[in-house]
């Protein structure tokens, strides 16, 4: 799909984006920023690249001294936590988090159906049991009530994610968690860029989790951050994923963990170059992501075959993707989606497909699991259903950085054209 002016490749598509940015100003801008990003990125890595052939010792940080600490300073100052540790991947930060709040063998941990599988697997690779509560109708988010429900002797840890850029209903979920003595570990792969009164998704819980990963607001191409006010759990995630020198520096020769064993999850250095280097358009990506969500809306009007998934809060939600329920005659979603295709919408049945809690029973796992009810079919009925006959992912995030307004509002009237021939017919 070549959806903006200017042609095919990534070259192309900069300079033309770089030629009008630069004629418009940025914010005029009619290009989509996620283009013009690509060039800025670009410059930056060949910089880095260059300093990295002069000085290949720099090129690994171990020390997390230079651009990794700048990194992690600029994000400290948007999420508005007292410490943020860059890391290899989002996954790797919730792993981390799980280990520095001593969660193990024989702790069960309350998750979400319904997410990327990578928002449980590090609850298996500490060999602690996923527990898996259902989600709500309407934003897809776990629910709180499901969640009570689901508490055990055994329970350690929520384990909410912020779906597509919604944050979940963290209020209900942070007294559950106040009251039973939880740790709230949240995912927010997705949710940077999402506030609740000017408050950033990340000081919600103990301890918030995002992904520096490909179509995120803030990325590195891989890398994760993991932000939080406990300086204590700080340490110890610091010490379990980055270099001894690292911990030395910053807790001193007589920490405590200094000689734990642990991983290498250290963010590279170009890595941590190139998410540094897209801080300063965050606002402007955001927007421009706000603007295609909407404009994508407005050109779909009302079909009553399809839902929209409520962003949350609704005027500082983070556009991560446009997430729809189809609403339809089941049998017909799968044939809309082939359809949606043809007329070349990037439209389809996903991105979930298979809920978490029964890839776990159905699928061969490279770790030991311990069985719990909530793997059957039939646990989480609202997640199964929504997986089986709802899901319909409308735009990516990648799609949306690429995409123009006037271009999404197009799409939206495209689909709408097609449900309403199609419902018809
Ligand atoms: C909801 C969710 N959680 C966790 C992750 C893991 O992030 P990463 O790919 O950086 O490991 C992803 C990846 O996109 C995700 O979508």
């Amino acid at each position: 799909m070549d959806a903006v002016k200017g042609g095919n490749s990534v070259n192309e598509r900069c300079r033309a984006s770089i030629q009008t940015l630069e004629h418009e100003g940025r914010e005029g801008a009619t290009c989509p920023p996620g283009a013009a990003m690509s060039l800025s990125q670009s410059l930056i890595l060949r910089q880095a690249a260059m300093v990295g052939l002069d000085n290949p010792s720099l090129l690994s940080d171990l020390e997390g001294a230079g651009m990794v600490a700048e990194l992690e300073q600029g994000m400290a100052r948007i999420l508005g936590t007292r410490h943020v540790l860059a890391i290899s991947s989002g996954t790797a930060a919730l792993h981390a988090a799980l280990l520095a709040l001593g969660i193990g063998r024989g702790d069960e941990v309350i998750v979400s159906p319904y997410s990327w599988g990578q928002s449980v697997s590090p609850v298996l690779f500490v060999g602690a049991t996923p527990v898996f509560a259902d989600i709500l109708p309407d934003t897809l988010c776990i629910d709180p009530r499901s969640v009570r429900e689901r508490i055990s002797r055994r329970t350690r840890a929520i384990l909410p994610v912020h779906l597509f850029g919604s944050l979940a209903p963290m209020e209900p979920l942070l007294a559950i968690a106040k009251e039973h003595g939880l740790a709230i570990i949240a995912d927010a792969a997705h949710a940077l860029g999402a506030e609740v009164e000017g408050r950033s998704a990340a000081v919600f819980g103990d301890v918030c989790c995002f992904s520096l990963g490909r179509g995120k607001l803030v990325s590195g191409g891989e890398g994760g951050l993991l932000a939080t006010n406990d300086t204590g759990l700080f340490q110890r995630a610091m010490a379990i994923t980055q270099h001894p020198s690292r911990t030395r520096r910053e807790f001193g020769p007589d920490c405590e963990q200094l000689h734990d064993l642990g991983y290498n999850y250290r963010i590279h250095p170009l890595a941590a170059a190139l998410a540094l280097a897209s801080l300063g358009d965050l606002p402007l990506r955001l927007g421009h992501r706000r603007r295609v969500w909407n404009a994508f809306q407005q050109g779909l009007r009302t079909v009553t075959a399809l839902r929209n998934i409520p962003c949350s809060p609704p005027d500082s939600w983070a556009a991560y993707g446009i997430a729809l329920s189809w609403e339809g005659e089941p049998a017909y979603r799968q044939e809309i989606a082939a359809r949606a295709q043809e007329l070349g919408l990037p439209l389809r049945c996903g991105p979930v497909k298979t809920p978490l809690h029964l890839r776990i029973s159905q699928t061969a796992l490279p770790f030991k699991v311990k069985r719990h009810f909530t793997h059957l079919e039939g646990a989480c009925p609202i997640a199964e259903a929504h997986c089986a006959h709802k899901e319909i992912w409308a735009l990516s995030a990648t799609d949306m950085d690429t995409l123009l307004p006037a271009e999404a509002h197009t799409m939206g009237e495209k689909l709408q054209a097609l449900i309403s021939s199609y419902v018809i017919s």
